[in-house]
């Protein structure tokens, strides 16, 4: 079959046994009534094909893990390699970030990962790791959940440090050059993105903080 194109994705992703559209009715129930088990659930913020969700979620089974993203046909595609591979442990959830709090209920989520958000360089307001988005995360999560962010832009790595060092956070993981790093967890070396391929192809240094909200 040749490639299928947006509008094709678009129409089967919503079809998919584990994708939900702005499912509000879920909030509070994604481990009884989604994933049926009370293992911690990880969110991915802005997932876009999802590689993080689907790697992460290989490498932890004991974990639950929901890919987020406003765009369906990005999502497609880790959607179909986990009911491929029965991957029970992953969900996808098309919504803005920015509600949030509309769609997972206070203590629901144990950890955060942000890969290769758009560096917003000219909006502060629209980074994802600002303190307006960091309070949205605080108020679905278990206390002190830990926030893990991979980027190639230097200046969201610079920015995201500078909002820890402000909210005094405690870091627990911090390289501006993954890939020479004695102490590279599984987790970063074995999972590469859409987005980090292509600037790995340019010749960008891959940066990585672990840190507790
Ligand atoms: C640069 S891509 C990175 C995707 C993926 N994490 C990767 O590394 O390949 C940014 C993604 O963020 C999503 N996104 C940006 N702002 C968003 C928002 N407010 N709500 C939901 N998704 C958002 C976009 O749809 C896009 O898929």
């Amino acid at each position: 079959m040749g490639k299928k194109g947006k509008l094709q994705k678009f129409a089967e992703v919503t079809a998919f046994s584990n994708c939900y559209e702005r499912a509000s009715e879920l909030r509070g129930k994604w481990a009884t009534h989604v994933f049926k088990n009370s293992n911690p659930i990880t969110l991915e913020l802005a997932c876009g094909k999802g590689e993080y969700t689907t790697g992460l979620a290989e490498i932890f089974p004991n974990r639950n893990f929901i890919g987020v993203d406003i765009k369906g046909n990005r999502i497609w595609k880790g959607a179909k390699y986990a009911l491929d591979n029965d991957l029970t442990n992953v969900a996808f959830h098309r919504i803005m970030i920015g509600n949030i709090e509309d769609y997972f209920a206070p203590n629901e989520i144990d950890e955060f990962w942000i890969t290769f958000p758009d560096p917003q360089h000219a909006k502060k307001r629209k980074r994802l790791t600002n303190p307006m988005f960091l309070d949205r995360y605080r108020n679905i999560s278990k206390p002190q959940p830990i926030m893990n962010l991979k980027s190639d832009s230097t200046r969201f790595y610079e920015y995201t440090k500078e909002v820890i060092s402000e909210q005094n956070l405690k870091v627990i993981s911090d390289s501006n050059d993954i890939y020479n790093w004695d102490e590279i967890p599984e987790s970063l070396a074995n999972i590469q993105t859409f987005y980090e391929k292509m600037w790995l192809s340019e010749g960008k240094k891959i940066k990585y903080l672990k840190y507790r909200l």
